[in-house]
């Protein structure tokens, strides 16, 4: 465990039961579902189709940072076809064996969920893409020379994978899916729709501003928000009289080192070394993990995206690279030529 770990607010599942208070919290339909506007329009669209025709959908695949709710989706698609949930996670199908196993238990229209699909093994892997093409696996017998290969056929099924890094699937694979849903970062607004349904799940008295507090600095992740708000809640009803307004949101981040704009210990870290040990850049992204003491995967996959779509860090081919905004933000002086000159919103389209 890194020293970020043990009492950081934003660490992902930090105990069993953190993970069943987030479940409660599972929106369970598309209509409780907020935001993800596209994504939720797309799959409507290919899910009532497929219900329509009477066959199983097209496998889908979601992709998107940590905590945006593609775990949840998964449920939903299941709950939407009325179709059961098997679910399991790419590092788990560590042999062929395992993944067959699972598959020769589904039942015609099962929904199998492989979360962390990108850190499949490849066997498993390639037994996947005749199971999701041609629901069929071969299914080798005996070792050496004399190993037969014996078919055998899956019932139809509809794979949903998930993937906090899409670019990381093999080529085969991403091809095999009929849909991708890209899922963005959430608006403050959305943020604050989903702050309020939690808050009425838990019994929180959250006021407005207290909401609003909370959701511009959930770092644009519904997860973030919701455990931001039990820690409010939490400092709420110690040091004040249980209600969650923005004085008491305000003074409660303070208290777990979660900045204005939704920074955590960690982010900071990873900006204050890329800055002050390496002159803001570039740099490759392991030595900056070894410089925070953190995993390469975490601060990639956790950390950059939202520092990249908060335009504090830019990542070139180079390595990364602090940008103007980043230097400010940490009460510095850029030097002359940095790039980039202000926080982008949210709202800017990441494209454009
Ligand atoms: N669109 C949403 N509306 C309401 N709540 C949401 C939404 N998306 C996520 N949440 C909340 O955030 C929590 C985390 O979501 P979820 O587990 O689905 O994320 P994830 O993308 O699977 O994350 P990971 O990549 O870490 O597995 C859920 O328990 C739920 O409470
Ligand atoms: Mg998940």
């Amino acid at each position: 465990m890194s020293e970020f770990a043990e009492d950081n607010a934003l660490d992902p599942l930090p105990d069993p039961f953190e993970r069943d208070v987030e479940s409660t919290l599972r929106p369970k339909d598309l209509h409780e579902f907020v935001g993800q506007p596209k994504v939720r329009e797309q799959l409507e669209l290919v899910l009532h189709g497929a219900m329509r025709r009477g066959a199983p959908p097209d496998h889908v695949l979601l992709s998107g940072p940590p905590g945006l709710g593609k775990t949840s989706l998964a449920m939903i698609i299941a709950a939407e076809l009325g179709a059961s949930l098997r679910i399991t996670s790419g590092p788990a199908l560590e042999r062929a064996g395992d993944l067959a196993a699972m598959l020769s238990n589904l039942v015609e229209g099962d929904v199998l969920f492989i979360d962390e699909i990108h850190r499949m093994a490849r066997p498993a892997e390639e037994m996947l893409y005749l199971a999701m093409e041609d629901f069929r696996v071969d299914v080798v017998v005996g070792k050496g020379p004399g190993a037969t290969s014996i078919p055998l056929d899956i019932a139809p099924f509809t794979l949903v994978g998930a993937t906090t890094r899409s670019g990381a699937l093999t080529g085969p694979l991403r091809d095999r899916f009929g849909f991708t849903g890209h899922m963005e970062f959430y608006s403050p607004q959305e943020l604050e729709l989903i702050l309020r349904r939690s808050a009425k799940i838990l019994g929180v008295d959250l006021r407005p501003d207290g909401a609003a507090e909370i959701a511009g600095r959930s770092r644009g992740t519904p997860r973030i928000a919701n455990r931001l708000l039990r820690r409010v809640r939490d400092f709420a009803e110690v040091r004040a009289d249980g209600a969650v307004d923005r004085a008491v949101a305000r003074d409660a981040l303070a208290v777990y080192d979660v900045d204005e704009l939704g920074l955590d210990r960690l982010d900071r870290a990873v900006l204050g070394a890329l800055v002050r040990s390496f002159g803001g850049g570039p740099v490759g992204v392991s030595t900056l993990a070894v410089a925070v003491g953190e995993e390469p995967t975490t601060v990639e996959e956790v950390c950059e995206p939202y520092l990249v779509r908060a335009g504090m860090l830019a990542r070139t081919p180079r390595g990364r690279v602090a940008t103007a905004s980043a230097w400010l933000h940490l009460g510095l002086q850029p030097p002359e030529g940095t790039p980039g000159e202000q926080v982008r919103s949210l709202f800017d389209d990441p494209e454009g």
